[in-house]
């Protein structure tokens, strides 16, 4: 295992596997890894000849009130995680590194980003297009990996990818959960006893509404189900509920295949997202 914390590490370390005609398989994370990330690192490692994950908290997806200061740091354990799954390197660098510069480029992520946690982030996924690209660009890898846990995440950078003509394919890997339902999170430590046994209600409402979307086809009698188990269960305060086409992040009607019911509840003051597909099931 290799720890590169400099852009020039980084560059020299793909170089050589480039060299040697070796794939590359990527897996970029904020760090404060759990089951979720490692099943990433996991299909990384098998899939290709090398893996690599990048930590980095990236100030630039936070906003000014968000979580960027709290947000948990433990490069070692990190390391000793990514390497039991056999990561061939951590890509570690500081904010300087990463951004030694101000008010340079930005892109815009467009309409998909102007929804769901979107909304109520504005410039979150203009950030998250930032950082990847940039590690796209100095990782080159063969193929990356993200989680459906940000299904919206997933969507926004498959568009980058074809706009900006990335020659990278992309792994998709499921939510892993914890045995109670909870979508695992590096975000799900802030909870408090007393809230962390109310989160598996998120994952209860939005199983509730794909039962009701599956039997009447009706959107909105499926998400009224899902506010209302989790008004019922938890004191959390619902920012969104909603029931969208996918990949493309609009309105369902006749035509949709696949549709996403993504949530996203303030469990006390910890943001908590998570989500299900239906595949032909909103029709
Ligand atoms: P982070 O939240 O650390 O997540 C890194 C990757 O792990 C993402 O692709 C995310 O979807 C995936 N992941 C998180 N929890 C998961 C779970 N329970 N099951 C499956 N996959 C899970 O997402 C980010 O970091 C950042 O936005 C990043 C892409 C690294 C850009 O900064």
């Amino acid at each position: 295992m290799q720890v590169l914390e400099t852009i020039a590490q980084l560059r020299n370390w793909v170089a050589a596997k480039k060299e040697a005609a070796q794939t590359i398989g990527f897996v970029p994370t904020m760090g404060a890894l759990h089951d979720g990330h490692l099943t990433l690192a996991k299909a990384a490692k098998a899939e290709n000849d090398v893996a690599i994950m990048s930590v980095f908290v990236n100030p630039t997806q936070f906003g000014p009130h968000e979580d960027f200061d709290a947000y948990p740091r433990d490069l070692a354990r990190d390391v000793a995680l990514a390497t039991s799954v056999g990561v061939d390197a951590v890509f570690a660098p500081s904010v300087a590194e990463m951004y030694p510069h101000d008010g340079g480029i930005r892109i815009h992520a467009g309409r998909q980003a102007t929804i769901l946690c979107g909304a109520s982030r504005p410039g979150h996924f203009d950030g998250v297009l930032q950082v990847v690209s940039k590690l796209f660009h100095l990782v080159e890898p063969t193929k990356a990996y993200f989680g459906q846990k940000d299904a919206q995440q997933v969507a926004i950078i498959q568009t980058m990818v074809r706009d900006f003509n990335f020659p990278i394919e992309l792994g998709i890997m499921p939510i892993v959960r914890e045995e109670d339902g909870l979508a695992k999170s590096s975000r799900n430590m802030y909870l408090t006893e007393a809230e962390r046994a109310q989160a598996p209600h998120i994952y209860a409402a939005l199983q509730l509404a794909r039962d009701v979307l599956q039997n009447t086809h009706d959107a909105a009698a499926a998400v009224s189900a899902a506010r209302t188990h989790i008004e019922a269960h938890t004191s959390g305060r619902i920012d969104y509920i909603e029931v969208l086409s996918y990949p493309d992040l609009a309105a369902v009607d006749a035509t949709t295949t696949d549709v996403l019911i993504a949530a996203a509840v303030y469990i006390g003051s910890t943001r908590l997202i998570d989500n299900i597909f239906v595949s032909n099931g909103g029709q």
